[in-house]
């Protein structure tokens, strides 16, 4: 059992968290970079660059206390709308992370995956992700999932092409899909669905992220932007998640 107290005044109250019961999968989409860096009269980039700050802060926590997979939304197929040095800056920031922490990551047993096209990503790009996961893919702890250039959407209709491909080059035999041979198309073949997803910042939607995987989910919103999320509002996700009904459809 951890004890964790939370410190914030405004919310003085004991969350015990059951680390027997952790997630095993949890899912967040990173929001509230942009509004965070405004209110404080900074640039967007600035606020991406805390937003990495959260994300090192995050993923040693969920590594910590055993959570088996993490899937951060670091950039949707959508957000190739974006100015074009909000982009850079974006791609940029992706390098010099995967750089910096991937000794810390990998002396902590994380596997450092990716989901989604990266083929649209530069060069430098996919040649860090690749080498990282290269290298980490041995390990047994996390698998931190990094979502760039994905949507769901598109994950789906990967995964009918792919197939169909296969079927076609006679590698798949198959006359009717079922659940269990699409989701071997899916990038994320062979993990479990999410059990929570995250969203800070205070919006409600689920922005093209794991449209597939999410059909039992729990969701959980938050009005904080991401480079203000803390392991304490984490551990407060995780612990609304331990008080949950979940059925999947069925009765207790
Ligand atoms: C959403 O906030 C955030 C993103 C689109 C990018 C998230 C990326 C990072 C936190 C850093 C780079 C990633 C890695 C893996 C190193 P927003 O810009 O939409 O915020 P807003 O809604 O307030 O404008």
């Amino acid at each position: 059992m951890f004890f964790f107290k939370r410190s914030k005044k405004k919310h003085q109250e004991d969350l015990h968290i059951d680390l027997d019961n952790v997630p095993e999968h949890i899912a967040i989409i990173m929001d509230g970079n942009g509004r965070w860096a405004k209110a404080k009269g900074l640039p967007r980039t600035m606020g991406h660059k805390a937003g990495v700050e959260t994300i090192r802060n995050i993923v040693k926590d969920c590594s910590n206390i055993g959570i088996k997979y993490l899937t951060l939304y670091a950039f949707s197929t959508e957000n190739w709308k974006r100015p074009k040095d909000e982009v850079n800056a974006l791609m940029e920031l992706l390098v010099t992370y995967l750089r910096q922490e991937f000794e810390e990551l990998n002396r902590n047993n994380v596997i450092i995956n990716n989901i989604g096209d990266i083929s649209m990503l530069p060069k430098r790009c996919r040649e860090e992700l690749d080498s990282a996961y290269e290298r980490t893919k041995n390990n047994t702890g996390l698998t931190l999932n990094l979502a760039l250039n994905y949507g769901g959407r598109k994950e789906i209709l990967d995964a009918v092409n792919g197939l169909v491909d296969d079927i076609k080059d006679g590698k798949l035999q198959c006359t009717k899909v079922t659940e269990d041979i699409l989701e071997r198309y899916l990038y994320t073949k062979d993990m479990p669905d999410p059990d929570i997803i995250i969203r800070p910042s205070g919006e409600q939607r689920l922005s093209n992220f794991l449209l597939w995987q999410c059909a039992y989910s729990e969701f959980w919103y938050s009005n904080i932007n991401w480079p203000d999320f803390t392991k304490e509002d984490l551990h407060k996700a995780i612990w609304d998640y331990q008080h949950r009904d979940r059925r999947f459809g069925g009765i207790k």
